[in-house]
Formats: C-alpha cells, sequence, structure tokens
C-alpha cells in the first residue's frame, strides 16, 4: 500500500462522526484536518481523534496537506464548498445530493473538469453488499430480464430525530433530494440509467416541530414538496415506481422489489450497506448468499472507493460514488418534480454510465 490518501473535511455536523469513524479504521486514509463555520463544534466532533487540525475553511482549502475535501455540509452549500475545493486544485467528494440544484451540480463538475481534479458523491451505501448482491444477481439472469421496480421510503420526517432539520424542507432537501439519491443509485445500478419521468407531489402542512435537541418544539418552515410519487422509465424499457413521503407514519412495504420475466428480488434498504437479498422461487422466497460489494462497510467506503480508482480513469466518468451517476440522480429527481409540477412526462437530458460492480471486497471493518 502507498501512502495514505490525506482527507480534510468541510461540515462537522450530525453524519461527521460516521464518516470519521470508517476513515479512522481504513488504513489507506487519514483525516488531517477539519473546518465548519462553527469551529467548536468541529473541534467537539474531532475530540475523539488526535492530530487532527481545526482550520477555517480557507484555511483548509490552501493546506498542501489535503488531498480531498470530504463535502458533509448542508445541501445548499455543497457547490459553493466543492468549488472551493475545486479552485483550491483539489479533488472532493460530497455528501449527498451532488448540489442543490442540477444547475449547480454542473457549474461543479465544469470547474472540475476544468481544474482536471475529480469530483466523488455519496450515496457509498449502494456499494455494500445488499444492492451489489442484488445487481450480482440480475447480471447473472437469475430473474430474467429486468422489466419493473417499487421502491418505497415513508417516514414522518427527521425533525423528530436530527436537531437541525431545517435543511430537510428547503430546496436540495424534502424526502426526494433526501432519500432519493440512495433510491434512485440504486436503481440506476440495478437497471441503468432513466430516460423520462412522470411524477406527482403533495405537501400537507406549512410548517413542522424539531422534536429533539436543544431547539425541541420550534417550528421550522416547509418550503418543499413533502409526499413526491412517480415513475422512472429507464433507458432500457424497464419502469421503476418510486413513493418518497416524510407524510407517511409507517409501511411494511420492501424498500426496493426488482421484477424481472423469470423473477422477482426483494433488495435491502438502499440507505444501509447490507441486508438481505430474497429471490423468488416455486417454494416462495428465498436469501442468496452475499456475492458482491464491500462487506461491513460504513459510511465513507466511497471515499476509498475514490482514493482506489486510478487517476488516469479522470474525469469522474468512470469513478463508481462519481460526479457523473450523482448529477444524472440530481437531474431524474429535478426531472420528476418538474414532471408533478407540468403534469406531463419530462425527458431527462442527462445520462450516465451504469456504475460498474463491485466484487466481493473483504471486509473493510
Ligand atoms: N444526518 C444524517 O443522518 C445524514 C445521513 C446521510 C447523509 N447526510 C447528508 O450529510 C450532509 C450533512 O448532514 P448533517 O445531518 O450532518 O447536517 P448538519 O446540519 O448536522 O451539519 C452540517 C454542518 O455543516 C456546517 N456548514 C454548513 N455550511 C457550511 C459552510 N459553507 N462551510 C463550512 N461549514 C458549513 C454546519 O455548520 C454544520 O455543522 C447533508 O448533505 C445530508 O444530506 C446526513
Amino acid at each position: 500500500m502507498g501512502q495514505p490518501v490525506n482527507v480534510g473535511v468541510v461540515g462537522c455536523g450530525a453524519i461527521s462522526a460516521q464518516y470519521f469513524q470508517t476513515i479512522d479504521r481504513l488504513p489507506q486514509l487519514r483525516l488531517v484536518a477539519v473546518a465548519d463555520l462553527d469551529l467548536d463544534r468541529a473541534r467537539e466532533a474531532v475530540r475523539p481523534y488526535a492530530g487532527v487540525d481545526v482550520l477555517s475553511v480557507a484555511e483548509l482549502m490552501a493546506d498542501p496537506r489535503v488531498d480531498v475535501v470530504l463535502n458533509l455540509t448542508v445541501p445548499a452549500a455543497h457547490a459553493e464548498v466543492a468549488l472551493q475545493a475545486i479552485a483550491a486544485g483539489k479533488d472532493v467528494y460530497c455528501e449527498k445530493p451532488l448540489a442543490a440544484t442540477a444547475a449547480d451540480a454542473a457549474r461543479v463538475l465544469e470547474a472540475a473538469a476544468a481544474a482536471r481534479v475529480r469530483v466523488g458523491c455519496a450515496p457509498d451505501t449502494v456499494l455494500g453488499t445488499g444492492t451489489q448482491t442484488a445487481r450480482n444477481a440480475i447480471d447473472d439472469g437469475l430473474i430474467g430480464s429486468p422489466i419493473a421496480a417499487t421502491a418505497t421510503m415513508m417516514t414522518p420526517g427527521h425533525e423528530r430525530w436530527h436537531p437541525n432539520p431545517d435543511f430537510y424542507y428547503v430546496p436540495g432537501g424534502g424526502p426526494l433530494l433526501d432519500m432519493g439519491p440512495y433510491y434512485i443509485s440504486s436503481l440506476v445500478t440495478l437497471l441503468g440509467p432513466v430516460a423520462s419521468v412522470i411524477g406527482a407531489a403533495s405537501r400537507t402542512r406549512p410548517k413542522r416541530t424539531i422534536g429533539s435537541g436543544p431547539r425541541q418544539g420550534e417550528e421550522i418552515p416547509v418550503l418543499v414538496d413533502t409526499h413526491v410519487t412517480g415513475v422512472l422509465v429507464h433507458a432500457s424499457g424497464a419502469l421503476s415506481t418510486l413513493v418518497m413521503s416524510f407524510d407517511g407514519v409507517a409501511t411494511k412495504a420492501p424498500n426496493i422489489e426488482v421484477h424481472g420475466e423469470k423473477g422477482s428480488l426483494v433488495v435491502p434498504d438502499p440507505n444501509r450497506f447490507d441486508g438481505p437479498v430474497l429471490i423468488s422461487g416455486p417454494d416462495g422466497w428465498r436469501e442468496l448468499p452475499e456475492s458482491a460489494g464491500y462487506v461491513g462497510a460504513g459510511r465513507g467506503v466511497g471515499l476509498l472507493d475514490f482514493a482506489a480508482t486510478p487517476v488516469d480513469q479522470n474525469v469522474g466518468q468512470q469513478l463508481r460514488a462519481g460526479g457523473s451517476l450523482a448529477f444524472h440522480v440530481l437531474d431524474v429527481m429535478e426531472s420528476l418534480l418538474a414532471a408533478a409540477g407540468s403534469g406531463t412526462a419530462v425527458t431527462v437530458t442527462s445520462t450516465c454510465e451504469r456504475p460498474r460492480p463491485v466484487a466481493l471486497h473483504p471486509s473493510v471493518s
């Protein structure tokens, strides 16, 4: 193994601890510096880790040790922070969605291409054994030619547990832009890119109440649709039916099912790395053994995959958790909201390669 890749993190909020744990246990990655608008939050977040510098955002961008900027800010800041990293000549790996709008995401990818740096993006959960084993089953022909999929995410909303849930209810948030990246990245991994969409959306109430933390009881405005449904028409002809909701209470529907001419698959939660993959058969459902994907992965394994992808496969196109897939997923989501608004089908103008499969990879825990 060569030198570890030095990581500088911008944004030390709720999700950062999971990344710090993953980076800490992977010898290929080294956390060298963190930054946040709230420096006290940054200091607190890296307290368990020795030798990590707490810097201003400008200092982190200028730090010659930092090879890749891990952008864990809120969606509305993703593009601005990514552009700062690119201007500093650094690779950048963003939390999802790649930006709050496809136009902002396009500016990020254009700037990265001009600067010849790489853009990676969450979710990396779809590189785990759950989605990858299902993909392997499809590629091996176990369900025949895929015809359709269903994807269901139903929750009353993240304000129940997140102490600062404002970003979930402004543009760049909502159930589709927040959770859609997991489901649509998984559907593109399973069935390939999306060519067009139809949709419908609704919003139940204008305010939400924070359910935990120092701001418990505070009301926040809702500026986005909170129940979004639609059909994704894949370029292959397969049809995926999507339900993404912050308005429902609960569901027993599988997160994702894929139906082929010969059989059906239950695909585990794409917001997790693993979980049982079930296949239908003459005697009912049976579980498939894990056959592909990173075993025992945690958030940040996409950064490992990013760092391990040879640089001569520039720029982003060949990355699994890469800018090209993330841009297409964002474009699909924006097209779906446009379709819901207009009541007509919308052509998705972007496309991407179906990401390369992940072979069964020894435990990264
Ligand atoms: N919370 C989760 O469970 C979760 C899970 C998966 C993905 N994510 C994604 O991770 C990202 C962050 O989510 P979170 O829950 O950690 O949010 P958060 O609000 O808890 O933390 C975001 C942090 O970014 C900082 N920040 C915002 N703008 C900044 C800027 N311009 N420069 C520097 N720092 C800035 C904030 O001060 C804050 O500390 C989002 O894109 C979210 O979709 C969150």
